[in-house]
């Protein structure tokens, strides 16, 4: 799997990571040895980013439990999901239990109150137990307000939806992105699923091959990361294989526009 270095931070990513809202959503036994059976998965080949957020029901919990015992191999980005600092407050002290002390990347999610936890994620890298901080956001209403925080110069990293459906970031926040040298992670590679709903018919992925594209998914998921301005995707499943078809989206060679054009064009309007 590629490493990319993530903006300025100093940190390297996998390019393809795993996201947990509502696959790791889940309780019991079953449903846990499930989820960490989907982070093996990801770990063998080297997809070893996991994206979580206290909005994601038990997603955190279940993800730390699923690191038991490996959490030096795997990078952790979660969030502050919260309307004051109080609960932010509870929220980072569960999160670090979770995570053996620590967590990658602590982003302020849907920038929810962020003026107020700002300070508190800067203290938190200060101490070193956030290796780096952001802010994340899924709508493109939000961009205008998302770019401001970027000015700011306080985040590290910024987390945005980029798909052939949803290109809005395109525009402003990864150009923003690059001459701030902020890290980039894109959630939300196949619009939810959506984009998943009606793949192309049967022959239509042949030009691809030669990029190492066997699937639907992983056209997509190079669709993306042939703009060297993401670092790193985070596509969500919950079903055996799956992990590992997405990871191997994350190895070069890389599209070239009119491969990027291909796909945009047969994931239609
Ligand atoms: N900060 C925010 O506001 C925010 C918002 C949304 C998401 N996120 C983050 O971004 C992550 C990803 O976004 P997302 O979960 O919304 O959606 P997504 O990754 O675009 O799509 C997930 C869907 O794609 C399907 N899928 C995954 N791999 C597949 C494959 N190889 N072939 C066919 N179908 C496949 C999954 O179904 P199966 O389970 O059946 O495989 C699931 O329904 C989230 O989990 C979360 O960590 C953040």
């Amino acid at each position: 799997m590629e490493r990319r270095a993530f903006g300025r931070t100093g940190l390297e990513v996998p390019a393809v990571g795993v996201g947990t809202w509502k696959t790791f959503d889940v309780r019991g036994k079953g449903a846990e040895a499930d989820a960490r059976d989907r982070v093996s998965e990801a770990l063998e080949p080297g997809s070893s980013f996991f994206d979580s957020s206290p909005m994601y029901g038990q997603a955190e919990r279940v993800l730390g439990l699923a690191l038991e015992g490996r959490r030096d191999r795997a990078m952790v980005a979660t969030k502050v999901w919260a309307r004051s600092t109080d609960e932010g407050s509870r929220q980072i002290e569960r999160a670090l239990r979770f995570y053996g002390g620590w967590v990658d990347l602590y982003q302020v999610h849907n920038l929810v109150a962020w003026r107020e936890h700002l300070p508190v994620l800067e203290r938190l890298r200060g101490e070193g137990s956030a290796r780096t901080i952001g802010a994340t956001h899924w709508s493109p209403s939000a961009f205008h307000e998302l770019a401001g925080v970027m000015r700011t110069g306080r985040i590290d990293a910024v987390q945005i939806p980029l798909n052939p459906w949803e290109r809005e970031a395109e525009r402003d926040i990864l150009p923003l992105a690059e001459d701030l040298g902020l890290g980039v992670v894109v959630m939300r590679p196949f619009a939810e699923g959506r984009l998943m709903r009606r793949p192309p018919p049967p022959g239509a992925l042949a030009p691809l091959e030669p990029f190492g594209v066997r699937t639907w998914a992983q056209a997509l998921l190079k669709w993306i990361l042939s703009d060297p301005r993401c670092h790193v995707a985070i596509p969500a499943t919950s079903r055996a294989g799956r992990t590992r078809e997405n990871a191997a989206a994350g190895n070069p060679p890389w599209y070239g526009p009119e491969e990027r054009e291909l796909v945009a064009r047969l994931a239609g309007p």
